[in-house]
């Protein structure tokens, strides 16, 4: 078993990273266009396999592709991060060119790879790669609501003093300042999180969450990995050990929650087949409102690509 993760910066190290101490995959592969980073990367990071006991092979490669063959699972990093005063869409022209030639380059090596995008602005850049690997809508997917709602999770055990495991939640939407949290789904240990917190407040952690990631850029001048590298490695655990796990993940609608021919996040059951299923939630019209919202803001960015394809 293969897995690729492209670009080695500080997502995909991350990534890579909590991969190999999983023990997800026998080898890692780790690229970077970047001269030297990914095999440097590498080396310091199967330089921990004695001390922290995993034996899963580590390999870096400058841009080489063939190092990449056969992989099961490739994880897409590549592409700048924000800056402060950036939002994620800034980031569109740069990310789309980069996006489109990896996967171009990855699909030739590995036909059959489940594809999880990372780079922003995510349900776009999902949609870039749909496009160029031209793969079934099952096995290109992007991570972004299983971050969000670890942030929100988060924020939820600090202001409960309570566990983070005993958090249970869903977020949907896009990977931005529209997603949607579903406080009506949340629970802490079974119980509520309005029996516990009160309304101006849960709507404070809200609000936090939706803005987590500029929150992060702001605190250290570009955006987050420790999070965003593990959340993509928890997709990746849930494919290669067919978990059968419910994550909110970024997926082609056709048509579930009334919303056609657009990535968006929704809860599904990610397994060895990529997304098996997509859940279907009861929402209510207020829910309902705010994700469509939400795919409006994301197809007007994916309209950009389009225009952007028509003109390349
Ligand atoms: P980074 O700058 O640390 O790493 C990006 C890496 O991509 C660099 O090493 C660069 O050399 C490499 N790269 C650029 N072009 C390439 C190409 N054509 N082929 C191979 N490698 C290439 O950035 P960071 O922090 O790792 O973020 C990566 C992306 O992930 C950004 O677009 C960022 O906005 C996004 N992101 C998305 C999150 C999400 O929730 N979906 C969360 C955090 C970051
Ligand atoms: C994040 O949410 C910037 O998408 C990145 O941290």
């Amino acid at each position: 078993m293969k897995i690729t993760v492209v670009g080695a910066g500080n997502v995909g190290a991350t990534c890579a990273n909590v991969i190999a101490h999983k023990e997800l995959a026998n080898e890692v592969v780790l690229l970077d266009i970047k001269e030297g980073t990914a095999e440097g990367k590498s080396l310091d990071m199967w330089q921990t396999a004695p001390i922290n006991m995993y034996d899963s092979k580590i390999t870096g490669s400058t841009n080489d592709y063939s190092k990449t063959a056969n992989s099961e699972v490739v994880v897409i990093t590549s592409g700048l991060p924000r800056k402060p005063g950036m939002t994620r869409d800034d980031l569109i022209a740069t990310n789309a060119g980069i996006v489109k030639s990896v996967t171009e380059n990855i699909i030739k090596y590995s036909p059959n790879a489940i594809i999880i995008v990372v780079s922003n602005p995510l349900d776009v850049m999902t949609y870039c790669a749909f496009l160029a690997s031209k793969a079934p809508k099952t096995r290109v997917m992007g991570m972004a609501g299983i971050l969000d709602t670890a942030r929100y999770k988060a924020f939820l055990a600090t202001e409960l003093n309570v566990s983070p495991k005993d958090i249970q939640a869903i977020l949907m939407g896009g990977h931005g300042d529209t997603m949607v949290p579903l406080p009506r789904y949340t629970t802490v240990g079974g119980i509520p999180v309005t029996e516990l917190v009160a309304k101006d407040k849960l709507d404070a952690i809200v609000d936090r969450t939706k803005k987590g990631g500029g929150e992060l850029v702001n605190l250290m001048g570009t955006s987050a990995w420790y999070a965003p590298g593990a959340a993509a490695a928890q997709m990746v655990e849930a494919i290669v050990r067919d978990q059968k796990r419910v994550f909110p993940v970024c997926a082609w609608l056709e048509g579930e929650y009334g919303l056609k021919n657009i990535f968006l996040g929704v809860p599904v059951i990610l397994g060895k087949n990529g997304i098996e299923k997509i859940i279907e939630l009861q929402l209510t019209a207020d829910e309902k409102k705010l994700l469509e919202d939400s795919a409006v803001a994301v197809k007007e960015v994916m309209d950009v690509l389009d225009k952007m394809e028509k003109v390349a």
